[in-house]
């Protein structure tokens, strides 16, 4: 899991792929940390985003570096705790302007039941699951 955290904050922004329907959505995403053994995500309640991964759960993100690609496919659930939410504003210091770990909108979501996908043209995937 530490690879996995390592790799998305290297590579700055990822994609998070959620799903609307039978309608796939994606979006630019940068947080990712990982808070008590868990690879965590922040995102604001009220984003379509959010509203998403609570009607269902599954997701998968992609993340790009140096010829390599990164694919998270697992579950987000939320990690509602304020001391959870403390800890993802204390190390993305640029989201305090817009959140709070006492406001209702900040929201910190974690992986479970994930399979990460380390893939290249040039060698054969590494899988890890967390
Ligand atoms: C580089 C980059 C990183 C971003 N990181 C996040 C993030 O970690 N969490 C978040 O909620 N929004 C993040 N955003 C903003 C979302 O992409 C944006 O709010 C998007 O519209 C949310 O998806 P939705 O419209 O389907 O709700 C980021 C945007 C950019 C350009």
């Amino acid at each position: 899991m530490e690879r996995v955290e390592k790799f998305l904050k290297e590579a700055d922004t990822y994609f998070l792929a959620t799903v609307d329907g039978d309608q796939p959505r994606v979006r630019p995403f940068g947080t990712a940390h990982i808070i008590d053994g868990k690879l965590c995500i922040q995102t604001g309640r009220s984003k379509d985003v959010a509203q998403q991964i609570f009607a269902n759960p599954k997701v998968e993100l992609c993340a790009f570096k140096d010829g390599t690609w990164l694919r998270v496919a697992g579950e987000l659930a939320e990690d509602n705790r304020l001391e959870t939410k403390k800890a993802m504003l204390a190390v993305y210091p640029s989201l305090q302007s817009m959140y709070s770990a006492e406001d209702e909108n900040t929201c910190v979501l974690y992986f479970k039941n994930a399979t990460a996908t380390f893939s290249s043209f040039t060698s054969a995937p590494e899988v890890v699951t967390f």
